[in-house]
């Protein structure tokens, strides 16, 4: 059914619907996590300044969130700023942090229509406070939605996050309320920001570069990788396609064998 779609040259109404029907499909990934780069190069490419490229970028976002939504994707996380992003010029990153205002403002109606819930993975408290307010607000009026998890990484860095979930781990045994003992995968994975999420099932990272840059390093282990030179700012509904598809044809062993293999 996949590949009809993928056929088509053109996403239109009935290719929609079509593509909810897909929801129904097992190899539909649940978790789909991307790390969208390319937009500075993408204006840069136009002679534009980055911040052009971001507010493009933006486009790019709710185009992929609708089309998560429609697939029946449950969970779509977005890395949207890294702690290591900071580095950048404060011009930039001021227009970074306007950004959720901006995306939310005018895309919150269709998040309610939809059923969105809006989430947040990252050390919120060094946000600027309007940014915070505005994802702070985001996240309560969607609490009790039940649809696709809209999770943006927003000064999320996964090194940070697993010094954190270190720390707090071991607070709890400072205070007798874990052991040594008690710890394993389950407890570390426990105190990650990720810990109410299942892991990612595909990883796509745009414009050509071929690195994780800090981003779910304990997440990711076994979550299957696709990588395209498109810009995020030229991502499309076709590109998530056809990742998706590529994913379908994958053969997800975890260490063991599968099927046929084990003869
Ligand atoms: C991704 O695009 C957005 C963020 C990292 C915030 P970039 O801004 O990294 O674009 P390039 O990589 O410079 O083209
Ligand atoms: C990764 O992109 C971070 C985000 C997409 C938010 P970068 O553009 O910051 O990564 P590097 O610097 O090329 O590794
Ligand atoms: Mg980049």
């Amino acid at each position: 059914m996949f590949k009809r779609i993928f056929g088509k040259s053109k996403i239109e109404k009935s290719l929609l619907e079509e593509q909810k029907n897909l929801s129904k499909n097992d190899l539909i990934p649940t978790h789909i996590a991307i790390i969208m780069d390319g937009n500075g190069r993408w204006a840069k490419k136009r002679a534009m300044p980055r911040i052009a490229g971001h507010h493009e970028g933006m486009k790019t976002v709710r185009k992929i969130a609708r089309c998560a939504d429609d697939v029946g994707i449950k969970i779509l996380t977005l890395y949207a700023f890294s702690t290591e992003n900071w580095k950048r010029p404060k011009q930039e990153v001021d227009f970074l942090m306007s950004l959720p205002q901006q995306f939310l403002k005018s895309f919150m109606p269709e998040i309610m229509e939809r059923n969105i819930r809006v989430q947040l993975i990252g050390e919120k408290d060094e946000l600027p406070q309007t940014t915070k307010a505005v994802l702070n607000e985001a996240m309560e009026k969607t609490k009790d939605n039940t649809g696709l998890i809209l999770n943006f990484a927003m000064n999320y860095g996964s090194r940070a996050e697993i010094v954190k979930a270190m720390k707090d781990i071991m607070i709890e045994v400072r205070d007798g309320k874990l052991t040594i003992d008690d710890i394993n995968e389950e407890t570390i994975n426990d105190y990650l920001m990720t810990s109410q999420l299942p892991e990612p099932d595909l990883l796509i990272r745009t414009s050509g570069e071929v690195r994780l840059s800090n981003f779910m390093l304990w997440q990711l282990a076994y979550t299957e990788f696709w990588f395209t030179d498109t810009l995020w700012p030229d991502f499309d509904e076709q590109c998530f396609m056809e990742a998706i598809l590529d994913y379908q044809k994958r053969n997800r062993r975890y260490g063991g064998l599968k099927g046929e293999e084990m003869n």
